[in-house]
């Protein structure tokens, strides 16, 4: 019989523990069990590393070890064409078709659109009165998605998407996301029918935004776009259901991560001194009207991001299901298995990040780090799409709102972290005051 390496026993246990305390919990099990560790879960058991060697091996095996974590689980509710789920050629060739509208060239058409929402949210806040960075954060993070990806610059239509996306979102529950027995219609009345309802008035403004376009055929800037334009390589285009499940999904997986990183940027910022003071002479250095790229080339500015990434990672455990067997710091898993990719653990490790637990940009200046050393994006070949979008979204709107707003924290108290949909991020909103 397979020795798989020795972690908590309960997945009910094990779950619960790591929904209220998703970061605590699992850097506690990781210390009592060692690396690797195994990790009951609704999935199925799964080995956990968080080592650089560890990381390394699961990150440059044949993609084809591998398929994508609970695809069939999560196939009829995130659609069966989504590319997280796929695996094998089918996400080779998924991937392909949408690598090119988040590739260097391409960010500059959205440079301006995350100016203007950054400064058109802020401009909102009112003086002695506490600002809700948090939800600021998922405003601006969300009309940007929507429109890059779906190019809808008229407001009437951007809130008509913006409210179906996140009631969408609101009725994605984990009750029916892991336990199939849930998913039956009750009359209507479940939370599955709640969804699936909820759902298909999404999908019907999508399609009615796929009629509009294709009746107008002048060139545009927006993902939607490129992507209706674009072939898999035997000249076919992608089907009205994949370009909605791929919509669908480059909105919810663009807006909540990049909101929770922009908040605890904010959130840290306003913590250490040194730190703003240092990053506000940066940005001080620069002309208006602010030119995105100059601000996407800022060292300083650079480095917060990645330390608010490092810290506080939005995504603290990635993972993927054995095709085939694997050798894993000397244990033989069978196919079947899952294997995870602690992202938060590598983070918090001394020997790389000495002082973890403290919020240092500098560390960022001071030495380079590997893909298997730091790796808020994942890696391999299911590394985040997004991860330049996100990153240059975030130095603009930090730099947007520290040139025009001088801003200090509300009270001292810590933020705790909490589960948010599929992603982690700060429980409750980061307060931040006039200063
Ligand atoms: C700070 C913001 C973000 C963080 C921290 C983040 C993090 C991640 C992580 C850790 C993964 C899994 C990678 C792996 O399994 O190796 C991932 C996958 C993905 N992300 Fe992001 N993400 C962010 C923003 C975005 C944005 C803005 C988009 C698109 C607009 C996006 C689209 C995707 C997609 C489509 C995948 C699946 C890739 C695949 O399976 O091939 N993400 N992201």
């Amino acid at each position: 019989m397979t020795r798989l390496p020795p972690g908590p026993g309960n997945a009910l246990v094990t779950t619960l523990r790591s929904l209220r305390d998703p970061y605590g919990f699992p850097l506690e099990t990781a210390r009592r069990y060692g690396d690797p560790y195994s990790w009951p879960s609704f999935l199925g058991p799964m080995v956990v590393t968080g080592s650089p060697e560890g990381i390394r091996t699961l990150f440059t095996a044949d993609p084809d070890t591998y398929s994508a974590l609970g695809a069939e689980l999560l196939g009829p509710i995130l659609g069966e064409s989504n590319l997280i789920l796929l695996s094998g050629e089918r996400h080779r060739a998924m991937r392909k078709l949408q690598l090119p509208p988040f590739h260097g060239a391409r960010m500059r058409a959205y440079g301006q659109i995350i100016l203007d929402a950054a400064e058109a949210h802020a401009a909102r806040w009112q003086r002695g009165r506490p600002i809700p960075v948090h939800r600021t954060m998922q405003e601006i993070s969300l009309q940007v998605i929507l429109e890059a990806v779906l190019g809808l610059r008229e407001p009437g239509r951007r809130e008509a998407f913006k409210a179906a996306v996140l009631a969408v979102i609101a009725a994605l529950k984990p009750s029916f996301m892991f336990i199939e027995s849930l998913r039956r219609p009750l009359l209507g009345l479940s939370a599955w029918a709640r969804f699936q309802r909820r759902r298909a008035h999404t999908f019907a403004l999508f399609e009615e935004e796929l009629r509009v376009r294709r009746a107008s055929p002048e060139p545009r800037e927006d993902i939607l776009s490129l992507l209706l334009s674009a072939r898999y390589e035997d000249g076919s285009a992608l089907t009205d259901d994949e370009l909605l499940t791929q919509m669908m999904n480059l909105i919810v997986a663009g807006h909540e991560t990049t909101a929770s990183a922009l908040a605890w940027s904010f959130h840290h910022i306003h913590r250490e001194p040194a730190v703003k003071a240092r990053l506000v002479e940066e940005l001080r250095g620069l002309p208006e009207p602010l030119d995105p790229e100059a601000v996407a080339r800022l060292p300083y500015l650079e480095a917060v991001c990645s330390e608010a990434l490092r810290l506080e990672p939005v995504a603290p455990l990635i993972g993927r299901t054995l095709r085939k067997g694997l050798t894993l710091q000397g244990f033989e898993l069978p196919p079947g298995i899952s294997v995870g990719i602690s992202i938060l653990q590598v983070h918090r490790r001394a020997d790389l990040y000495p002082e973890p637990e403290r919020f240092r940009p500098e560390r960022f200046l001071e030495r380079s780090y590997t893909p298997f050393e730091y790796l808020p994006f994942g890696g391999g070949a299911r590394r985040c799409i997004g991860a330049a979008f996100a990153l240059y979204e975030m130095k603009l709107v930090l730099a947007a709102i520290l040139r025009k707003h001088d801003l200090r924290a509300a009270s001292d108290k810590p933020v705790r972290v909490a589960v948010r949909n599929t992603t982690v991020g700060p429980r409750g909103e980061v307060e931040l005051l006039h200063a």
